[in-house]
């Protein structure tokens, strides 16, 4: 099971480098927005995310959660992806929404550090 854990761990690495990444490619471009790599990013860091979590609290590895964190992690993430979702249906420009989720997604990558 630690051998799955850590497989979701590098895939919650690679959902990151998605959203932010789609983030910060379009940093000089006139027509910012949610690209797929925002999306898709976003919904590999809530299911890798859940599936940590899932695999935490069944016993099945070792590591300790602060549940408060999670839940914070959470909550924003469910807010990035709703995002995420409101931005495929709308024309370009979307500023807004591009910056409120790269924003976010930085906001998580601080509390997944900063919080011990
Ligand atoms: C944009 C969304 C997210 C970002 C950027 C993010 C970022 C990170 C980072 C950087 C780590 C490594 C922390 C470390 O090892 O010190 C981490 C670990 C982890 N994340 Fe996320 N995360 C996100 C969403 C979520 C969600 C939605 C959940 C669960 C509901 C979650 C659960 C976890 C768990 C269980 C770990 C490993 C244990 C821990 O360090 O707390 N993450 N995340």
């Amino acid at each position: 099971m630690t051998f799955l854990y850590n497989l979701l761990v590098v895939l919650h690495f690679i959902g990151l480098a998605s959203v932010v990444g789609g983030f910060l490619v379009q940093m000089r471009s006139a027509e910012k927005g949610v690209n797929p790599a925002m999306l898709h990013g976003a919904l590999t860091q809530l299911v890798t995310g859940l599936l940590m979590v899932g695999l935490i609290e069944m016993g099945m590895v070792e590591e300790t959660l602060d549940m408060a964190k999670i839940s914070v992690k959470l909550a924003i993430t469910l807010v990035i992806t709703v995002l995420a979702f409101v931005g495929r249906k709308k024309p370009l420009p979307q500023t807004g929404l591009w910056g409120a989720i790269g924003g976010l997604a930085i906001v998580n990558i601080v509390i997944a550090v900063f919080w011990a």
